[in-house]
This record gives C-alpha cells, structure tokens and sequence, in this order.
C-alpha cells in the first residue's frame, strides 16, 4: 500500500479521537434515504416540470440519477480500497494529494453545510404553516430574516439549534431518530402513490417533453431535460453523505459501499415514480408552488392526504438536516486531523464520543444563516459544488487504476475505467447546463478556499511534515 494510505489509515483506525464504531449497513443506509429524500422530491419536482422539463421530469431524474450512479460507485471502490476518513475529501487526498483534497473539501462544506441551512428555511415554511393550521402560527416578523422584511426566522435558528443536541447528545442516538423519521416520510410517500396512482390521466403526459431536451428562452435561460437534471441533482445531494460514516460503522469497507449504493438506487426508483405519478394525475403547468406534492393531492380532492404529506415534508426535511449536518461536522473533523484545519476542530468528546466543539461551531453559524441571511444564490452553489467533488471522486478512480493497479479493491467497478470515465463526463456536463453566473459564484467560493489554504493550511499540514501524522 503507498505510504500515503498508511499513514492515514493508521491515524483513522486508532481509537484515540474516540468517536464509536455503532452504525450497521440498515443504519448507514437509512443514513442515506434520510439525507437523500427531501426539497427535491416534495418541491423541486414541481418547479423542474413546470418550468424546464414539463412531464419528462422524470427522464431529468433518470439522467441525475445516472450521473449519480456513476459517482456512486466510484465512491464505494474507493471506500473500500482507500478507505481513510471517507468522503471524497479522504478520496482525493489518496488519489491527489493535498491541494485537491483541500478544494473537494473546501467544496463538500459549501455543500453540507449551506444544504443545511437551506433546507432550513424550507422546513421553517412548512412547520410554520402546521401551526398555522392548529391556530398557533408564528406571526410573520418571527418566520422572515431582516432582509426579508422580518426579524429573524425563528422556526429555521431552533430546528438547526435542535439537530446541533441531537448530535452532541450521540451518534446512535441521532441514528436512532434519523430511521424513524426516515419511516415517517417513506411512509406518506406510499400513502401519495396509494392514492395518486388510482386518479392518473394519461392527457396529463402529453405533450411529454414540452421544452426538449436542451433549449435557452429568449432571456438566455436554459430549459428542457438535461437543464432540468441540473436542477433536480438537488435530489440527490447528500448519498455521499454515508461515506462520511467511515468512522462509526461496524465494518466500512463492507457497509459503506452498502449502504450508500442502496440509498441511491433505492431513492432514485422512488424518484422516478414519484415524479412519473405527480406529472399524471395534474398538469405539469400547475406545479410551480411551493409544495407540489400536497397540493397535486388536494386538487384532486384528498385534503387529508393532503395534510398526511405536509407532515411526511416536515420529518424528511429534517432528517436531511441531520445527517448533511452530521456529514459536514466529520468532514471537518478529517480536514483538521490533517492539519488543514486547526486541531481545535477534531477534538472529540470522551462521555458523548462526538466532537462536541465542531458541533457546536458549525451548528450556530448554520443556525444564524438560517435565521438571518437570505440563502437563495448560495443555495445555488449546492449542486456545482457537489457535482466538482463527484467528477474528481470519478478521477480518482481513474487516477488510481493508473498509479496503483495492484491496490487491493474488495470492491471494483466492472468495465476497467469506462464508468468512472462516464461518471467525469456526465457529472462534468450538468455542471455545464448550469446557469453562467452559478459558475462564477463558484469560482469565488473556491479563491477564497485557495487563499485558506495558501495562507493557513499548507503551513501547518501535518502529513507535509516528515513524520507524517501524529498517531
Ligand atoms: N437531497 C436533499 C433534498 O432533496 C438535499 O432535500
């Protein structure tokens, strides 16, 4: 094995930083649903057929979801051959070195930790407009940040705030929670389809893909299928999440592969039908609202189901907060241990077996973007930083086979580099069907990585030094 892997696999297999090895492949997996399940499905759906794919929505998510399963291999040959701290971070550091490593890194907290605090804002719609329905609604100063005319958003501040325990408290525990939720939310998505399926009118699928397959209005905007797969990626933003888990599952290079193919395959068949059955049962042109899925129901005249979904949004919405939260906190754990980070940060409490301080750090700055900042264009930044870390995990693969074929790969993509090869290109052309200016909020979000490293990191990393970590 090269020196680079051991060093790290030494520092990663002690038990020195404390955190607990307690998640099975079912946990790990369901790790996955529940970051995986949420905005995309219950709102992005809608807005993607309405205004860029219309009933075709659903060919947007086979073509994600393709690209995806390319990335998601390439992930799971790498966690089981590199291992590591997992996650494209530990992946590319392997294949790469330090600066990429750096820059995925630097990617993967754009994209867990402003997920996060997006995904809160939406939740916090969502919850406000159950209490509303129970005579509790909050008034609308305390559901809005300053800049949208209120005072904070409170319902987006306390639910980050609550996740932030839940970590602290323990990983099992939070495990514990996450599949019951998760539950929760496959369970009001039989309960749609139960009903949906029965009240389809074919008329609705036609004409089927009425922007093609990839056009620009006469503003510039680009529409049709491929721009809508750019779109609803956002769907699955988070499968690479389990490979963070490296850490605190049982058996990692068995059970992450696991559990983190089956999260993807298994939401994407959701995906598919889900979207198929929501562009049936009404037309593509009305599902431009905030909450395609209830709404579709309650035009059909099933209120109570209706009800039953807006419940089903509020528990997936937070189990995709939890574990992208949880996600982002051993991202950052592993950058510290390096050195890139200061050490601070990879201290791990010895009762909770958590890193109490990164938690809690990362918790409230989330908490107070959330409540207080208007998130929309960084938002935007989810799905180009995502894509970047999946192309350079499919590099990796390829890089590797190349430096070191004889690497033991208990796990290896069949078709020598041709999938990962597709995964580069298919991963590589959604990010080009992005709007232009998401490219270029892109590339200051990474000079400013750059300027992180160049000033900070690359002074104090550790493998730089000549007795490699401290293990
Ligand atoms: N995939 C997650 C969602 O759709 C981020 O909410």
């Amino acid at each position: 094995m090269p020196n680079l892997f051991r060093k790290k696999a030494v520092a990663y297999d002690n038990s020195e930083f404390g955190l607990k090895r307690c998640l099975s492949a079912l946990d790990l997996t369901l790790l996955g649903i529940g970051a995986i399940i949420g905005t995309g499905i219950f709102v992005l759906t809608g807005i993607a057929a309405a205004t860029q794919s219309g009933p075709a929505v659903v060919l947007s998510f086979v073509v994600a979801g393709l690209a995806c399963g390319f990335a998601a291999l390439s992930y799971a040959e790498l966690a089981s051959s590199v291992g590591g701290c997992g996650s494209a971070y530990g992946y590319s550091y392997a294949a790469f070195g330090e600066l990429i490593a750096w820059i995925i890194a630097w990617d993967l907290i754009l994209e867990y930790g402003v997920s996060v605090a997006a995904v809160a804002n939406g939740w916090s719609g969502y919850f406000n407009n159950a209490l509303t329905a129970i005579g509790i609604g909050l008034p609308d100063e305390l559901t809005k940040g300053p800049f949208a005319g209120g005072i904070v958003n409170l319902p987006a501040f306390a639910i980050v705030l609550g996740l932030m325990v839940m970590l602290i408290i323990g990983i099992k525990e939070s495990a514990r929670l996450n599949n019951a939720m998760v539950c929760v939310k496959l369970g009001t998505i039989a309960i749609f389809l139960a009903v949906a399926i029965f009240n389809i009118h074919p008329a609705n699928w036609s004409p089927f893909a009425p922007f093609g397959w990839f056009e620009h209005t006469p503003e510039g905007r680009p529409v049709g299928i491929l721009a809508g797969a750019s779109l609803v990626f956002f769907a699955y933003v988070g499968f690479d999440a389990v490979s963070t888990a490296v850490e605190e599952a049982h058996d990692p290079q068995r059970d992450v592969p696991r559990g983190l193919l089956a999260a993807l395959i298994f939401c994407t068949v959701i995906y598919i039908v889900v979207s198929g059955v929501l562009t049936g049962i009404v037309s593509y042109t009305e599902l431009n609202v905030s909450s395609p899925v209830a709404f579709a129901l309650q035009k059909i005249g099933f209120n109570w189901a209706s009800a039953l979904v807006a419940a089903g949004v509020i528990t997936g919405l937070t189990t995709v907060m939890l574990v992208l939260y949880y996600a982002l906190t051993r991202i950052i754990v592993g950058v510290s241990r390096d050195g890139l980070l200061p050490e601070y940060y990879s201290i791990v409490n010895p009762k909770t077996h958590t890193p109490v301080r990164t938690t809690v750090i990362t918790g409230s700055i989330i908490a107070v973007m959330s409540g207080f900042i208007p998130l929309g264009v960084l938002a935007e930044l989810v799905n180009i930083g995502t894509l970047a870390a999946f192309v350079l995990v499919c590099a990796g693969v390829i890089a590797l086979r190349i430096t070191h074929p004889d690497l033991p790969r208990p796990f290896k993509m069949p078709g020598g580099i041709i999938l990962p090869i597709l995964g580069v290109l298919s991963c590589g052309a959604l990010i080009a069907f992005l709007p232009f200016e998401t490219h270029l909020r892109f590339i200051v979000w990474l000079a400013i990585g750059l300027v992180i490293y160049f000033a900070y990191s690359i002074k104090r990393s550790k493998l730089a030094q000549p007795d490699g970590l401290k293990v």
